[in-house]
C-alpha cells in the first residue's frame, strides 16, 4: 500500500504533482486562463460584500491560512485576519454578517476548528470550508465547500494536503480578486498558467532530493535549526520548523528575517544551522542583509532560492534551488525540499516517521 515507498510521509511527498494537478484541473477554464469555481458560483455582489476575512485552523493548516493572507490581501485587496482555531474561541473575535470565515483542514474533524466555525456561524459569518475529505464534520457545518484533491493523507505529519490548501487559496485570492475589479485579466493568467506548470517543475525538486538528504545527515545531531525568510518566505518557514520539530525531534523555530536583531541573533552561534528561504524576489536584498547577519555569527547557512539566482548563492554555504515561477506560486514548490528535509532528519535519527511521538492524525480532543 505504500507503492514501493518506505514510508507513507515520503510517498505523499511524491504524490504532489498529481495532488496539486487534481485540486487544479477542475478550477481553470477551458482555455486555462481563468479561474472557476463551480461550487461557489459568487457574483460580483458575494465578493463586495465581504468586509473581512477570517482564517482559521490549527497546526499545519494554520500555516496554509497565513499565505492566504497574502494572496488575497495582494490580489483582492480585502482585509484578512488568520487566527489558530483554538484561540480564535476565546478572544471574542470581531465576527459578523459582513464577514466571511474560512475554516482550513485537511480532516474536516479537528475539534477546535469545528468548534471555531460553529462560533464564527453563530456570530453570523458566511462559511467556507476548505477541507480534504468529503462528508467530514466541517464539510457539513460550513456553508460552502471547497475540496483539496489530495487523496487520503495517512502520514501524521501533512504534506500534500498543505501543498493543495496553498493552491485552493490562491485560485479563490484569484477568483475573488477577478470579481471585486481589484485584479486585472493578464495577472490572473499570468498567475495561473504557472500554476499550471508547477506538477511537473516538481521533478526538478525529486531530482534533487538526494542533496537534502546530505543536509539532512549533516545536521541530524543539531540541537536548533533556525529558519528565517520575509513575507511568504516567513510563512513557510513556520511550517518548514514544524515539520522538522514534528517528526525529526530536532527543536527548530521561525523568525521573519528583519526580526532577528530584536533578541534572535543571541542564539545563533558557530555551526548552527540557518535555513534561510529567498526566494521573493521583493525582498531578496533584505534576505541577503539578514543571511549576512547570521553568517557573520559562523552559522551554516542553507539558502533556498530560485533557479537563476546568483546573489544569495555568494553568500551561504548550500544552496537549493527551486524552479523559477511567480511569486505567489512560489511557496507551493518552495516547501517541498523544507518537507524532505525533515524526513531524511527523521530517517537518519531512526524515528517513527509517519507516526511520530505523542501525535494523532486528527485531533478529535480539545
Ligand atoms: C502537522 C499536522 C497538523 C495538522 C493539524 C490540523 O504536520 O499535520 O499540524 O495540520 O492538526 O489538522 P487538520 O488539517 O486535519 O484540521
Amino acid at each position: 500500500e505504500k507503492g514501493g515507498f518506505e514510508h507513507f510521509m515520503i510517498k505523499e511527498i511524491f504524490e504532489q504533482p498529481k495532488a496539486i494537478r487534481d485540486t487544479l484541473s477542475c478550477r481553470v477554464a477551458d482555455d486555462g486562463k481563468s479561474v472557476k469555481f463551480d461550487e461557489l458560483n459568487w457574483s460580483p455582489e458575494d465578493v463586495n460584500s465581504i468586509g473581512k476575512i477570517m482564517i482559521t485552523a490549527c497546526g499545519t493548516a494554520y500555516h496554509a491560512g497565513l499565505l492566504a493572507k497574502y494572496f488575497i490581501e495582494k490580489l483582492a485587496r480585502i482585509p484578512v485576519e488568520v487566527d489558530i482555531a483554538s484561540e480564535y474561541r476565546y478572544r471574542d473575535p470581531l465576527t459578523d454578517s459582513k464577514t466571511l470565515c474560512i475554516i482550513i483542514s485537511q480532516s474536516g474533524e479537528t475539534i477546535d476548528t469545528l468548534a471555531a466555525l460553529k462560533e464564527a456561524k453563530r456570530r453570523g459569518a458566511r462559511s467556507l470550508a476548505i477541507t480534504n475529505v468529503v462528508g467530514s464534520s466541517i464539510s457539513r457545518e460550513a456553508d460552502q465547500v471547497v475540496y483539496t484533491w489530495a487523496g487520503p493523507e495517512i502520514a501524521v505529519a501533512s504534506t500534500k494536503a498543505y501543498t493543495t490548501q496553498l493552491v485552493a487559496l490562491l485560485l479563490l485570492a484569484l477568483y475573488m480578486g477577478r470579481l471585486n475589479g481589484q485584479l486585472s485579466a493578464e495577472k490572473e493568467t499570468e498567475i495561473l498558467q504557472d500554476l499550471q506548470k508547477v506538477p511537473e517543475q516538481c521533478q526538478y525538486i525529486f531530482d534533487h532530493a538526494d542533496d537534502v538528504k546530505q543536509l539532512a545527515e549533516k545536521f541530524k545531531n543539531k540541537e536548533d535549526v533556525f529558519f528565517i525568510g520575509r513575507s511568504m518566505d516567513y510563512g513557510l518557514a513556520m511550517e518548514g520548523a514544524l515539520k522538522l520539530k514534528e517528526i525529526s525531534y530536532i527543536h527548530a523555530e521561525a523568525y521573519a528575517g528583519g526580526e532577528l536583531k530584536h533578541g534572535t541573533l543571541a542564539l545563533i552561534v558557530d555551526g548552527v544551522p540557518v535555513i534561510a528561504l529567498a526566494t521573493q524576489r521583493d525582498v531578496e536584498e533584505k534576505m541577503i542583509s539578514n543571511i549576512k547577519e547570521v553568517k557573520a555569527r559562523n552559522a551554516q547557512v542553507v539558502g533556498v532560492v530560485q533557479d537563476d539566482d546568483t546573489e544569495v548563492a555568494k553568500t551561504v554555504d548550500y544552496i537549493i534551488k527551486i524552479p523559477k515561477s511567480d511569486n505567489f506560486v512560489m511557496p507551493v514548490m518552495t516547501v517541498i525540499p523544507l518537507q524532505l528535509l525533515a524526513y531524511y532528519a527523521a530517517v537518519v535519527r531512526g524515528n517513527d516517521v509517519d507516526k511520530p511521538r505523542n501525535l494523532a492524525k486528527s485531533v478529535t480532543v480539545e
